[in-house]
């Protein structure tokens, strides 16, 4: 059995993340099937979700039998080492049943319970495989896409490139929208991707240059947040006694501005 050491965690987050991507995509490729949807008609799942956080769930339990498991997927389980494994077997569900690239399988390690206010998040894994990157974290070793190390983006001269997500229950747009236009004076651009573990590796890697979203489920940011701050940047919740916390995430800077925007909009 492995220990809990950060960089055991993360190698077998990414080996478990790779092969879990691997068979999300060929599902995609024998084509998805539909299985329901959950909890309005843009949040589905498919059966491809669930065979994959399957997957997952006995690798993890296999290498790491006393872990604790938190999925999108399936009913969670305490453990008994004090790690509970977060995950999101396809996150950007919605691009996968449409034939979109930007999706991923999003696993990350954490200590303490499973609430992610207090817990310590020790190791993360996010892998696209229909775009072939795999980015790692493990706390204090740094962020990485593949071999190269990741930076988070410091100087914005033109405005920041930034990205966000919708919820999926209508009633919750025009709240987003709004907000939406309280970020628009510092933004050179706004990208709604459809893959909240992405948005967050992505402004790990520098591509973008901060993230919002409002209403996240904790297996949609556990890793990609370790990624995020890994690389240099910052991430800060609030709101998070409401059902519906805002995220925000990047380089220091757009962060602050972010926060500064944010955390006093009217709610
Ligand atoms: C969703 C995606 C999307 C975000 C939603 C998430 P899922 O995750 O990350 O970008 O806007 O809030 O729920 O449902 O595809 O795993």
């Amino acid at each position: 059995m492995t220990g809990d050491n950060e960089l055991e965690l993360v190698g077998l987050a990414a080996e478990i993340a790779r092969e879990a991507g691997e068979l999300a995509r060929q599902r995609r490729r024998e084509g998805v099937h539909l299985a329901a949807t959950k909890t309005t008609l843009a949040d589905i799942v498919t059966d491809a979700d669930r065979e994959v956080e399957a997957l997952i769930r006995s690798r993890l339990a296999d290498a790491r039998p006393d872990d604790g498991f938190l999925g999108e997927e399936s009913d969670a389980e305490v453990g008994r080492s004090g790690i509970t494994w977060v995950v999101d077997p396809i996150d950007g569900t919605v691009n996968y049943a449409a034939g979109i690239p930007a999706y991923n399988v999003s696993i990350a390690a954490v200590r303490g319970t499973a609430d992610p206010e207090t817990w310590d998040t020790l190791a993360g894994a996010v892998f696209a495989p229909a775009l072939g990157e795999l980015f790692t974290a493990a706390r204090g070793h740094g962020a990485w896409l593949d071999e190269t190390r990741l930076q988070v983006t410091t100087d914005t001269p033109a405005g920041a490139l930034l990205a966000t997500g919708f919820g999926y229950d209508p009633s919750t747009h025009d709240g987003d929208i709004a907000t939406v236009r309280r970020v628009m004076p510092i933004a050179r651009d706004l990208r709604r991707m459809g893959a909240a573990a992405l948005d967050l590796a992505y402004v790990a890697a520098g591509r973008l240059d901060g993230y919002f979203e409002r209403g996240l489920k904790p297996w949609d940011f556990a890793a990609g947040a370790l990624l995020v701050r890994e690389a240099g940047g910052a991430v800060s919740r609030f709101d998070t006694a409401t059902p519906r916390p805002m995220i925000i995430a990047g380089g220091l800077s757009v962060h602050a501005r972010l926060l500064e925007i944010l955390d006093t909009e009217t709610r």
